[in-house]
């Protein structure tokens, strides 16, 4: 019986032990560096939004753009739509955890959209839409962020198919991904979005039929596939 115990006890901690090394501590700090790694990859910024604003004897929960949770001070939102900045997307913003909104769009990013965002597991809405981010493929580990509702990556120069992991996202009510260069056909499993409300696939060169399932699914409210 004692024994039983220890060795239940072995395995509680080494379950314990297993998830706090494979989950970084990521804290306030983390979320500043951050931050100032983001802004390292700025190449542009007209407006010297970032420039004049986030300066360092301000809390970083002041500066322009961003908002963080009223208890852990933890970064909930970053929106820095329409600052014109231009560069790339540092990886660094996948170690924002707390991250439930995340908008970069109207700006002129290039390059690929950093896979570490899929570290960002609270994320509700993404909106990359308005920049020159590019991919010869949508990067399937977008299907890694299961609490997503709102899915913009319209006006971009993404290519290939749509990732079928996509579909794994059951919560989604939008998904925006107008004018890319996305090619192939729309999947059945397009039916799997039972609280899909919109879907915009226009301005690309999505061939073949158009799903059965696509008629059933009654969250849909709006539909673009010119
Ligand atoms: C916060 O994280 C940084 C970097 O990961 C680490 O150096 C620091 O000790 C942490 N601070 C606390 C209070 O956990
Ligand atoms: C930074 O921008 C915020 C939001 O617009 C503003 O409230 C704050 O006063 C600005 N701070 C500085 C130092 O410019
Ligand atoms: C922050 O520091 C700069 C330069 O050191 C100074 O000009 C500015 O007034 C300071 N701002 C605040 C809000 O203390
Ligand atoms: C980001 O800010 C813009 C401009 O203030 C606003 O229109 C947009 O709704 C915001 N995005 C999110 C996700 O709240
Ligand atoms: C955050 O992310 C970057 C790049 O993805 C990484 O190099 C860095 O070590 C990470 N951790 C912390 C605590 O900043
Ligand atoms: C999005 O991109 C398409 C194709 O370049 C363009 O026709 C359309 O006007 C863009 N939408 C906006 C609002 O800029
Ligand atoms: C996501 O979807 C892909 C392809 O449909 C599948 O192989 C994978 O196991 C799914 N992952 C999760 C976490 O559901
Ligand atoms: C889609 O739904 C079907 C039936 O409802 C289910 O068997 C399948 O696993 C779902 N696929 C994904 C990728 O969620
Ligand atoms: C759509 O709904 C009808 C009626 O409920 C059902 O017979 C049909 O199998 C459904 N089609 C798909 C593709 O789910």
């Amino acid at each position: 019986m004692a024994s039983l115990f220890a060795f239940a006890l072995t395995l509680y901690f080494s379950y314990f032990f297993t998830l706090s090394s494979s989950t970084p501590n990521f804290n306030f700090t983390t979320d500043k560096y951050a931050l100032l790694a983001f802004r390292n990859t700025i190449t542009s910024d007209p407006h010297g939004l970032l420039r004049g604003n986030w300066s360092s004897n301000i809390s970083f929960c002041n500066w322009i753009g961003v908002s963080c949770g009223t208890k852990h001070r933890r970064i909930t939102a970053f929106n820095i739509s329409g600052f014109y900045l231009g560069g790339t997307i540092a990886p660094h913003l996948g170690n924002l955890t707390f991250l439930q909104s995340l908008d970069l769009s109207y700006n002129s990013f290039t390059g690929l959209m950093p896979s570490e965002l899929s570290n960002l597991r609270r994320l509700k809405e993404l909106n990359v839409g308005f920049n020159s981010l590019s991919s010869t493929k949508i990067p399937s580990w977008l299907g890694c962020l299961s609490q997503l509702r709102h899915l913009y990556l319209n006006n971009n120069t993404f290519s290939g198919t749509i990732p079928l992991s996509l579909f794994n996202i059951s919560r989604l009510q939008t998904l925006d991904m107008c004018y890319n260069f996305l090619d192939g056909n729309l999947p059945e499993k397009i039916a799997n979005f039972s609280f899909l409300g919109t879907l915009n696939l226009a301005g690309n060169k999505i061939t073949g039929s158009i799903p059965n399932g696509l008629f059933n699914m009654s969250s849909l409210i709006e539909i673009n596939m010119r």
